[in-house]
């Protein structure tokens, strides 16, 4: 048997990491500049990350959800606090697809309702719920094609008023940034206004945090820099650190029954293990405010560069938009700079680096940034 063969692979196998680095079987070191898709959120083989999971696996490494799991309150509390939102309650899954399912799922059973409006280039998974609410018909297929989803466009505060007037819809998805999309911002008066029309029409708003939350923006969530507070917020990614775990934050307006939601691995004890670490480094290394400031000085860094036709993001989530073709430049950072960076269509370039990036690893990115552009 061999490996169904759907993803195009780039001819490096990383065989160590440590930190904002990767290291290929000849020992050459590659700047991690995209985290595997935004997943590495305090750094490869972080210390502090390989003992809490080491112990946990030497300790008791699984049980199902009908044994108490003190790990998964702990996990809860402290995500609630550092995150801000103390009052909701968390669900947890193992991956950023099934957080957005059961989010919608949710939205259903809360509301009576079957409507869900997503928004123009957005990414939400590739299980059935997510990958109908996600604009990309090469990945629908027609099992997944539904008339319960309906799509406007980013920004365009008058669609979505005119869909939710029939008050059919249950809820509407939207990133916290669109990251697949090509690292496209909500205006912040948009989300406020969003916010507004789904309290008007008994919509649940959902917003899909699973790349641009965690820190990555300088906020926990990147919606938070609007001010607002979603009905459901979903996480993945850096959340694990390259466990897979994903979770469903809920507003106390949600009822929970019994056996309305379930998964047998989902919150398991490594996975849990695994995130209580995550965020016992986000406190100790104070990565919310890292990613803030190392944002800013990548920004302003590559707002000197001429060859770049627009930059968009908020902290370490940045699209380059270039003149030129993206996968040229990327080519030559990973081929001759050795470092990884992440795409978007043909011509942007996408950065997710780590939240611990130093200015010592903004400076050798755009070294390397520079030589590549030639
Ligand atoms: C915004 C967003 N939502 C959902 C997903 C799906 O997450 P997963 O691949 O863990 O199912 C992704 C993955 O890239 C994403 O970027």
């Amino acid at each position: 048997m061999t490996p169904f063969d759907v993803y195009p692979l780039w001819p490096v196998e990383p065989v160590k990491a440590q930190g904002c680095y990767v290291y290929d079987a000849n020992s050459a070191r590659y700047l991690d500049f995209y985290g595997g898709h935004a997943v590495i959120s305090i750094g490869h083989t972080h210390p502090h990350y390989v003992k809490r999971v080491t112990e946990q696996l030497n300790t008791v490494a699984f049980y199902s959800n009908a044994v108490q799991n003190s790990l998964q309150t702990q996990l809860a509390d402290k995500l609630g606090k550092i995150s801000g939102y103390t009052s909701y309650s968390l669900f947890l899954c193992n991956s950023g697809a099934e957080a957005n399912e059961n989010a919608i799922k949710l939205a259903s059973f809360h509301t009576g309702k079957k409507k869900v409006l997503a928004f123009g280039r957005a990414f939400h998974g590739r299980t059935s719920g997510a990958v109908a609410a996600t604009d990309n018909p090469k990945i629908v297929s027609p099992f997944n094609v539904t008339p319960n989803i309906e799509f406007v466009p980013l920004n365009n505060i008058a669609a979505v008023k005119a869909q939710l007037q029939s008050n059919e819809f249950c809820a509407v998805i939207i990133e916290g940034i669109q990251g697949v999309g090509g690292v496209i911002m909500p205006d912040d008066e948009f989300l406020r206004d969003l916010r507004a029309l789904c309290t008007q029409h008994s919509a649940c708003l959902i917003v899909d945090e699973i790349q641009s939350g965690y820190g990555r923006t300088g906020k926990f969530f990147a919606h938070q820099w609007a001010g607002i507070a979603p009905d459901l917020i979903t996480t993945a990614k850096g959340m694990g650190n390259g466990f897979p775990i994903g979770g469903l934050l809920i507003s106390p307006a949600f009822k929970a029954v019994h056996g309305m939601l379930g998964t047998t691995f989902g919150g398991n004890r490594l996975a849990c293990a695994a995130a209580l670490a995550v965020l016992e480094v986000f406190e100790s290394e104070n990565l919310l405010e890292n990613a803030k400031s190392m944002g800013q000085l990548l920004m302003g860094e590559l707002r000197n560069i001429l060859e770049i036709k627009e930059l968009r993001g908020r902290g370490l989530m940045i699209g380059i938009e270039l003149t030129s073709l993206a996968s040229e430049t990327r080519n030559k950072l990973l081929f001759a700079q050795k470092v990884f960076t992440g795409a978007s269509g043909t011509h942007t370039i996408r950065l997710l680096p780590p939240l611990c990036i130093s200015n010592q690893q903004v400076d050798e990115f755009m070294v390397a940034f520079k030589k590549s552009l030639s």
